[in-house]
């Protein structure tokens, strides 16, 4: 699915995003990737990242010898990839009727308050992305929650604080950058 572009500014100063950049175009050195690769680089900069950071891009734009026009609409047009940085955990909390009918506002609340970020937004340290969708595909199982793709049913309050517990367990990734700020030359 295609999204919309942005029009805002680059922050050039921002250094943490210069660090990215400088990994990502060590990623692309190291694989020699080519022209053709465009597509296939995005992807292993998103399991990278998570997201594709914009000093990534540039630096994309820069070693396959592509226009940063054509890098962002690539960029874009995926909506495998984002721009806004991503949690290193993604959480995906059903909405759709069959979920809502069986609870799952006090799911969503709940993971909300633990995670202290709330729908759409990103935690500060990148730990969490918290998204709701409208349905998954498994209402007898409702309410549902995805959580790195996985898959957990019949959710309470009670096991969605447990569950919680075994990702904040897990190391932490490196903080980045928070600006994703894009705009198409
Ligand atoms: S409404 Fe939640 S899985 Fe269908």
């Amino acid at each position: 699915m295609k999204r919309e572009k942005t029009n805002k500014t680059i922050d050039e100063s921002n250094p943490l995003d210069s660090d990215i950049a400088q990994e990502v175009c060590e990623l692309v050195n190291r694989n020699g990737y080519k022209k053709p690769d465009l597509i296939q680089l995005l992807q292993d900069i998103t399991a990278e990242y998570n997201y594709l950071p914009e000093g990534g891009l540039r630096c994309v734009s820069e070693r396959l010898g592509v226009p940063f026009a054509e890098v962002y609409s690539a960029a874009t047009f995926y909506k495998a990839f984002s721009l806004e940085p991503r949690g290193k955990h993604i959480i995906q909390v059903c909405v759709g009727t069959a979920c809502h009918v069986r609870g799952a506002s006090r799911i969503l609340e709940e993971i909300e308050r633990r995670i202290n970020i709330k729908a759409g937004e990103t935690s500060g340290d990148l730990m969490f992305t918290l998204e709701t969708v409208n349905c998954l595909g498994a209402c007898a199982l409702g309410p549902i929650i995805v959580i790195d793709g996985e898959y957990h049913g019949q959710m309470t309050s009670a096991k969605v604080s447990k569950l919680l517990e075994r990702y904040t367990a897990t190391k932490r990734v490196k903080a980045r950058t928070v600006k994703s700020e894009m705009v198409a030359v």
